[in-house]
């Protein structure tokens, strides 16, 4: 146990042209969420190759595979999202997708193949590792959907797991690196659908109308001010309405009936999400009795933050075992469907994984067609993938 840091370095630099063939097929093979067929394919076939048992959950895409150590000791499970986006790349990787109008542009390319090299180096280190691991290759991430589902299935459970780490790619933060951080680190995400009746007529006689449009914008104005006015400063919220849909075609002289608004909502704290459902309800109520309106909010709870204090010290040792520089970093109010694991009673840990790369093109944000990641992170992935694993074993086993 002693050396495995330097081991599991070695294995990370002679491993890597494999890693990136893995990349590269899966690079080129992005599926729809919940439609992962290939890529479960692709992913089982290497696992088995390595010796790793396929569990079965009964789940349509996705594979949890199973690989024990030399004793027994731990689960430590670790995460991978799979889906790729209904995106049409127009990146300048060398090996684009084949799939044509999809594209991994969230790079969760980056996490399967990151998953995929972790099992190859914790297989070579199978006599090292006094516990197992469960590789959990988790489908349709981009729906909010994916998580629930492997819950659903019971993919903690037999054998039970004691600690479960995941990663995400960031174009934010320079290859090499890693954010390691202690507390959250991506928003709580909540949908809003607002509904705003009024009573439609000729346009050009707007007095016999009662007109909903007038009303839908003077509460999309309003609930501007809930971040600006209700909230702290210091409290990092979102609240979008990024969906506005009334009247018909191109038509341009009817008063519609009704407006539909979709929106989306972040925050880090229970308490701002409640305040902004609070505001918001009162912002629709009393603007819609305002314009003689009726209206209704739906506000739809979807997921948790991500990130905790817990298996900090872990993460962090990881990071510096794999030769990787561990970075503090400003949270994002994107969302990630990992929290939704984080809700059980397994302690779990979540990363970023350095992507940015100025000379190879890969600054492009998330679900960006140009979105590029320097596949060089495809080894540090694995390895802090690898080393979370023989750490957490480590830390487990000093307790018991
Ligand atoms: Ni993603």
């Amino acid at each position: 146990m002693n050396d495995i840091g330097s081991k599991v370095r070695s294995l990370m630099k002679e491993m890597e042209p494999v890693f990136i063939e893995d990349f590269k097929y899966l690079h080129q093979h992005p599926e729809k969420s919940f439609e992962e067929f290939e890529t479960t394919a692709f992913i089982k076939k290497r696992l088995t190759s390595l010796g790793i048992t396929i569990m079965d959950h009964g789940m349509k895409t996705g594979v949890v595979g199973l690989l024990k150590g030399a004793t027994d000791g731990p689960c430590i499970a670790l995460r991978a999202d799979i889906d790729g986006l209904p995106v049409e790349e127009m990146s300048s990787c060398s090996f684009p997708s084949q799939n044509k109008g999809y594209m991994h542009a969230c790079g969760h390319d980056t996490h399967a193949s990151s998953l995929l090299a972790a099992a190859r180096i914790l297989a070579a280190c199978k006599e090292d590792l006094q516990g197992s691991v469960k590789f959990l290759f988790q489908p349709a991430e981009e729906v909010n959907f994916g998580a629930k589902e492997m819950m659903k299935h019971k993919v903690l459970e037999n054998p039970k797991v004691d600690a479960l780490f995941g990663l995400h790619n960031s174009p934010e933060i320079p290859i090499g690196t890693i954010a390691v951080k202690n507390g959250p680190l991506m928003a709580a995400v909540n949908r809003i659908n607002i509904t705003i009746t009024g009573s439609g007529g000729h346009g050009g006689v707007p007095q016999r109308n009662i007109d909903p449009i007038v009303c839908a914008a003077s509460i999309i104005l309003s609930t501007q001010t809930i971040v600006s006015r209700n909230l702290s400063p210091f409290a990092p919220c979102v609240v979008s309405i990024c969906n506005v849909r009334a009247g018909e075609g191109t038509t341009n002289n009817v008063t519609p009936n009704e407006v539909t608004m979709y929106g989306t909502v972040r925050a880090f704290q229970t308490e701002d999400i409640d305040l902004i459902e609070k505001r918001l309800g009162s912002i629709i109520q009393y603007t819609c009795e305002a314009f003689g309106c009726k209206g209704n909010l739906e506000f739809i709870r979807e997921l948790d933050v991500t990130g905790s204090k817990e298996l900090y010290d872990i993460a962090l040792k990881a990071v510096k075992e794999t030769g990787a520089q561990p970075v503090d970093p400003t949270p994002s109010t994107g969302g990630e469907d990992f929290s939704v694991y984080q809700k059980g009673n397994v302690p779990c840990f979540f990363y970023w994984l350095g992507t940015r790369n100025e000379k190879q093109d890969c600054v492009y944000s998330w679900h960006s067609p140009k979105f590029k990641a320097d596949p060089h992170c495809i080894m540090i992935g694995g390895g802090v993938y690898t080393m979370s694993v023989f750490k957490a074993i480590e830390k487990f086993k000093a307790e018991n």
